[in-house]
């Protein structure tokens, strides 16, 4: 049967390392921002969850990997914690950190799985933040030193690697409005730190060259804007937020610029980039990672700070237990846009995936969780539409392989494709672990 999948697509599941490891101070690890951010009851929504513990992924490492074997997957994006590796973020290197990473990355070669390897999934080392974090210029040469240590042990090993995950995250988050670490709420800090993310993604492709042969890129959270109404108010702050979440990174990485709209978002807190800056932002990467949740339907807003543009709900739709809106279609927009207007580049779905309330595990281990097969079904299908039309998608992975932290909202919300008790650690497939399954031994065939 043919499918809209080419036969090398690469079907994977994608974790990150504070949301799953536990132990995060084992082995001589340095402390990371998250780790001080979750002990923080002030900061953390979810009081007490921690990643102390997680999935203890640290310990059961090679149980997991049979897991994925079992599976069938084909790749696993894991993100490295830049602590385990270089504990005060430079300098020392930590071999036994660095030897989980290799421990992993050979058993997941051993199994015929590929392994994609995120080099910063959000825990910059707490020493670092110290000297002010994204906050200091510094940290593009901090990640590039960090990227290069990496990239000098395992390139070869790991032939596909990303900078960053989301930036926009990272400083909407971390920086304006403090839900994720550090836990800032200062608008002048966000558009200096995002510079200096950008920087350092650059920074780090450019060591990737000088030390590594294979492939780079840089993961992005996008969420297409649709006009809520014709009214050139609603269309300006779409084109706001469409330039503030999904142009924000990508202008400067793959254009050297940045869009005009995010002087009018940031008012005086908007800082231009040097022409170096943005020389060294725009590096030629190798593939664009997106990550895909969900759509926004953008009206303007001027009580909505700093955007003047707020999201409308869709009274008939589904929503995920974190309220957002199921909506498969975006995921082919959003594709077809990036190829679009990035120059066609070759693209992977580096995350995917929704969370729901799953039913306790039955007395014969199964968990049914229909919403969330019907979730997988269609965006699936919706990243084969965009194959269809041209964009030169390579690989689907999955978010995520495991219930895991869910950053600052704890344990509550699970995206995993395998259940987690997080009291005796018993991992068991869902249905949709074994759809999955059926979706990659079929390369996408069962879905039509
Ligand atoms: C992040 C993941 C997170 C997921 C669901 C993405 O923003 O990369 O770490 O768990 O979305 O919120």
């Amino acid at each position: 049967m043919t499918t809209s999948f080419p036969d090398d697509f690469l079907w994977g599941c994608a974790t990150a390392a504070y949301q799953i490891e536990g132990s995060p101070l084992a082995d001589g690890a340095g402390a990371s921002i998250w780790q001080r951010f979750s002990h923080d009851p002030r900061l953390m929504a979810a009081k007490g969850e921690t990643g102390d513990i997680a999935c203890d992924h640290y310990h059961r490492m090679a149980d997991d990997v049979a897991m994925m074997k079992e599976m069938g997957l084909k790749a696993y994006r894991f993100s490295a914690a830049w602590g385990r590796v270089l504990p005060d973020g430079i300098g020392r290197v930590n071999e036994a950190g660095l030897g989980f990473y290799e421990r992993l990355v050979d058993t997941l070669l051993a199994n015929g799985i590929e392994p994609l390897c995120t080099l910063y999934h959000w825990d910059l080392p707490a020493a670092l933040d110290d000297k002010g974090g994204w906050l200091n210029r510094d940290s593009a040469e901090w990640f590039a030193e960090y990227g290069r240590t990496m990239f000098e042990r395992l390139d070869g090993r790991v032939k596909k690697w990303v900078t960053l995950n989301e930036p926009w995250v990272i400083t909407d988050g971390g920086y304006l409005h403090g839900a994720l670490a550090p836990g800032h709420k200062n608008v002048f800090e966000a558009p200096i730190a995002s510079r200096n993310l950008m920087r350092a993604h650059g920074a780090a492709v450019k060591a990737y060259r000088e030390v590594g042969k294979h492939e780079i890129g840089l993961v992005v959270n996008l969420e297409p804007k649709y006009a809520a109404s014709e009214s050139p108010d609603d269309k300006a702050a779409t084109a706001r937020a469409t330039a503030y979440m999904n142009r924000q990174y990508l202008d400067p990485a793959i254009h050297g610029k940045c869009p005009a709209e995010l002087a009018e978002v940031f008012g005086e807190a908007w800082v231009d980039w040097s022409a170096e800056d943005l020389a060294l932002a725009k590096q030629k990467i190798d593939f664009v990672g997106v990550n895909y949740y969900t759509r926004n339907v953008t009206r303007a807003d001027p009580t909505n700070w700093p955007l003047a543009a707020n999201m409308v709900r869709q009274p008939l739709a589904t929503y995920t237990t974190t309220d957002w809106e199921v909506f498969p279609r975006g995921l082919t927009d959003v594709l077809l846009w990036v190829k679009d207007n990035y120059g066609d580049p070759a693209i992977y779905i580096t995350e995917n995936g929704a969370a729901f309330f799953d039913p306790p595990v039955a007395e014969q281990g199964r968990i049914e969780d229909p919403l969330r097969v019907s979730y997988l079904r269609h965006h699936i299908a919706a990243v084969g539409k965009a194959i269809e039309q041209g964009a030169d998608v390579r690989g689907y992975m999955l978010w995520s392989l495991l219930d895991n932290l869910e950053w600052s909202l704890g344990y509550s919300k699970r995206f995993g494709i395998v259940h987690v008790n997080f009291g005796t650690q018993e991992r068991t497939l869902k249905d949709s672990a074994k759809f999955y399954r059926e979706v990659i031994a079929t390369n996408g065939a069962c879905l039509s």
